[in-house]
């Protein structure tokens, strides 16, 4: 095996515009798999992250994590994929191994959960090159490169039917939103629940509830473009603070008698997992936080919420061991009894990366697909 020269979206700083640059990919090593991307989609995080000046600084790197793809060769030892198998590519992995794997009880895997220093799990070095400069990767995934390494345990093998086109948002934000309403909240029927940020996250809680035959779907969201899409998914009502004359907490409390059962924050801004918890109802009303917060990372709250009953919890990937429940969330897309294609307003080629880029900051998607050069 040898190494590939191909094209990537590089991030040479904070903010800056990606530079289509010629990167060399290596082959995979031990336990690894060097994946041909065929579509990559932007999620928040890699905006954030992108953005951030206050994160250690890891550049050149190459962004995205939510992709589908082909396997294009193998390393040493790997015996669960193939040449040609397509996948999913996963931004915290699952070693099946370890104490949280074998528990049962949490995603959190010890080997190759989330990666944050921009190198593979298995020797912390990069497998990208440009100029005999290495790149950074993101979260062991780095999508926006034609090709790319993984380990084995950050990849889900899918059937070949399932439209890779479609899929890759599976690998984030509608599994994350999915689980949260699922797996960590466990919304049952007649239950109110607010959701504060109508992005593919939020709408994915939304669609979630809406399945578990939540009576009442409040989406908050600042952008009233949000509102139209919601209803797809099942928000009943919507409220934007702008238009408030009081605190949006207490609008909530008003129009679901005393607080909301659930509450997600889906923003990304820690003052408003406050406001969540304060729209949840006394007792045992549950905020669930899934926003990876820009700046501000402490959270704030009064310590009587938690005396009157109240829970906040948090979430990654929804709560899901990615291999092992990944596979599930295909086969209920399948059987269209999960919506995907509806989170997709835009479509680019990979050339056009920038403009991913631009139409998420200024709030104009969902999600973008971004399709490879075939
Ligand atoms: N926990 C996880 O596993 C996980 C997975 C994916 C994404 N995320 C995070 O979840 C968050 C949402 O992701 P997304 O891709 O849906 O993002 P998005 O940007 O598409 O959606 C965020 C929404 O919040 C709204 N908003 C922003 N400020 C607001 C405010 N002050 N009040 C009300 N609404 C406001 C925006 O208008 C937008 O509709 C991000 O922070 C992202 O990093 C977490
Ligand atoms: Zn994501
Ligand atoms: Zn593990």
């Amino acid at each position: 095996m040898s190494t590939i020269t191909c094209k990537a979206a590089v991030a040479w700083g904070a903010g800056e515009a990606l530079v289509m640059e010629e990167v060399e990919v290596d082959p995979p090593n031990s336990m690894e798999i060097r994946i041909k991307v065929v579509c990559t989609s932007l999620c928040r995080s890699d905006v954030t992250q992108w953005e951030s000046k206050t994160a250690v600084p890891l550049f050149p790197r190459i962004f995205g994590h939510e992709a589908s793809g082909i396997v294009e060769s193998i390393g040493e030892g790997v015996t669960e994929f193939k040449e040609g198998d397509h996948v999913l590519t996963v931004f915290t992995g699952e070693c099946m191994t370890c104490k949280h794997c074998s528990s049962g009880k949490s995603n959190m895997c010890q080997i190759l959960g989330l990666e944050r220093r921009g190198l593979m799990h298995s020797d912390q070095k990069t497998r990208f090159s440009v100029r005999g400069k290495p790149v950074y990767h993101y979260c062991a995934v780095s999508s926006f490169s034609e090709y790319t390494v993984v380990h084995t345990g950050c990849a889900v093998k899918i059937s070949s039917t399932v439209p890779l086109e479609k899929i890759c948002l599976l690998s984030c934000g509608v599994a994350a939103g999915l689980g949260a309403a699922w797996k960590v909240a466990d919304i049952n029927k007649g239950s109110s629940v607010v959701i504060f940020g109508l992005g593919t996250v939020g709408l994915s809680v939304a669609q979630g509830a809406k399945l578990r035959g939540a009576s009442r779907i409040i989406g908050v969201d600042t952008n009233p473009q949000k509102y139209e899409k919601g209803k797809i998914f099942g928000v009943t009502d919507y409220i934007n603070p702008n238009d408030c004359n009081e605190p949006v907490q207490q609008v909530i409390k008003r129009i679901t008698d005393g607080g909301a059962d659930f509450a997600f924050e889906c923003i990304g801004d820690t003052g408003m997992i406050t406001t969540a918890l304060q729209s949840c109802c006394d007792g045992w009303g549950l905020t669930v936080t899934l926003g990876v917060p820009k700046v501000n990372p402490e959270i704030a709250a009064h310590y009587a919420q938690f005396l009157s009953g109240k829970t906040l919890k948090g979430s990654l990937f929804g709560g899901w061991k990615p291999k092992s429940d990944l596979p599930l969330l295909v086969d209920m897309y399948l059987r269209k009894e999960i919506q995907i294609d509806e989170f997709i307003t835009h479509n680019l080629p990979f050339e056009d990366i920038n403009k991913a880029f631009n139409l998420m900051r200024e709030g104009k998607c969902l999600r973008c697909v971004i399709h490879m050069p075939k």
